[in-house]
């Protein structure tokens, strides 16, 4: 037997699944790579702003040098929009740094966090790396029961996830249900509100957590320049919290853990409101197609609230699989599902309107 190292509860980590790259998909299915349409990883379909692209030109010219470590003009931006104080914020190398952080610094082996079942795959693997117990709430509706979240605290609970909208499912949590769960959860349990689609939100759902942020030292929101502000390769996001939580952070995070490109397009993607705007209209009109598309063929999914929508291709558990593979064959990427328990289920990012109906084109034949 060959040598085993680390703990078992590494070992024990499934890796994550990321949506495959266009360049392995025209490879493997001998495609050419301009014809593919990848809808797979909920990114921006417009692309990266212009204002972030002038931005980074600008950044290259230090990159002999470090990045600022402590993120003074991106907190600077972060402060005037939000009107929360710079000690509050933490910068992570995307998002996903803020989640990683939180566990590491709130849990340890013999300490439990909570999660809801169908939710982002990152908060298992962010618990499971640092050895402490995953309780896993069954879902209501597929988005999260924060009745039985909360009832399912216990002794040994430090930390609590909860991604409002909810990523595989697109579900959404009005902001008095999210106050009311805030107002119960015992003050020693860190809960993290992953904002990641929050740009998305209609005028009507939206809400104000960073107010809440300031009468909940137990709760840190964060937040992501991956999917409206259409930087997901640049790797930058950030959470608010108050500084007791943001000072343990900051002790534990890499001292450069966001690089100076990521920093000066996110200032710049940050007050590009237009691109935002854009953004938005173009999801919720792409949304319309693809739920128009779904009617017709009778495929049952999720009402969403993100830049995805979460659709059932079939009524057995090959399903999702199956149809994965037939649109890979055609040139379409989107996201099976089995690995989050929804194997009857593919989640679509929503593209650009002709990028969703290349998409239904080929669905409509991969169903006949
Ligand atoms: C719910 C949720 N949170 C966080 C992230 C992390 O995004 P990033 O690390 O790119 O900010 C994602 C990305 O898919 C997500 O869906």
């Amino acid at each position: 037997m060959p040598t085993q190292f680390g703990p078992d509860y590494v070992r024990a980590i499934a890796p994550y699944q990321g949506g495959k790259p266009i360049a392995e998909v025209a490879r493997e299915f001998s495609l050419d790579e301009a014809s593919i349409v990848k809808l797979a990883s909920n990114e921006n379909p417009s692309g990266m702003p212009e204002s972030a692209k002038k931005a980074m030109l600008a950044a290259m010219e230090e990159l002999a040098r470090y990045p600022d470590g402590n993120g003074f003009d991106l907190k600077a931006a972060l402060v005037a929009k939000y009107d929360v104080p710079a000690d509050w914020i933490t910068l992570g190398n995307g998002s996903n740094d803020i989640l990683e952080l939180c566990a590491h610094a709130f849990l340890q082996a013999g300490q439990s966090a909570i999660y809801a079942q169908y939710s982002f795959a990152v908060y298992a693997l962010a618990v499971q790396a640092v050895g402490a117990r995953a309780i896993v709430v069954p879902a209501k509706n597929y988005g999260h029961d924060l009745d039985a979240m909360r009832a399912a605290i216990t002794d040994d609970t430090r930390l609590i996830f909860i991604a409002n909208p909810n990523n595989p499912t697109g579900t959404f949590l009005p902001a008095a249900e999210i106050e009311t769960f805030l107002a119960h959860v015992q003050s020693h349990v860190v809960v993290v509100l992953d904002e990641a689609y929050n740009e998305f939100l209609s005028a009507d759902q939206q809400y104000e957590s960073i107010s809440w942020v300031k009468r909940y030292p137990n709760l840190i929101v964060s937040r992501t320049f991956s999917k409206a502000y259409g930087l997901a390769g640049l790797r930058v996001g950030f959470g608010i919290a108050q500084p007791t939580i943001t000072d343990l952070l900051n002790r534990i995070r890499q001292p450069f853990n966001v690089n100076s490109m990521a920093q000066a397009a996110a200032i710049a993607a940050l007050n590009d409101k237009q691109f935002l705007q854009q953004s938005a209209r173009i999801n919720s009109e792409g949304y319309r197609q693809l739920t128009q598309a779904f009617d017709e063929l009778n495929l049952e999914y999720v009402p969403s609230s993100g830049n995805f929508v979460l659709v059932r291709v079939g009524s057995d558990d090959g399903a999702g699989a199956r149809v994965n593979l037939a649109l890979l064959k055609k040139g379409i990427i989107v996201r099976p599902t089995a690995n989050y328990g929804l194997p009857q289920w593919l989640r679509i990012s929503i593209g650009l309107p002709e990028e969703n109906a290349q998409f239904i084109a080929a669905l409509k034949l991969v169903l006949a």
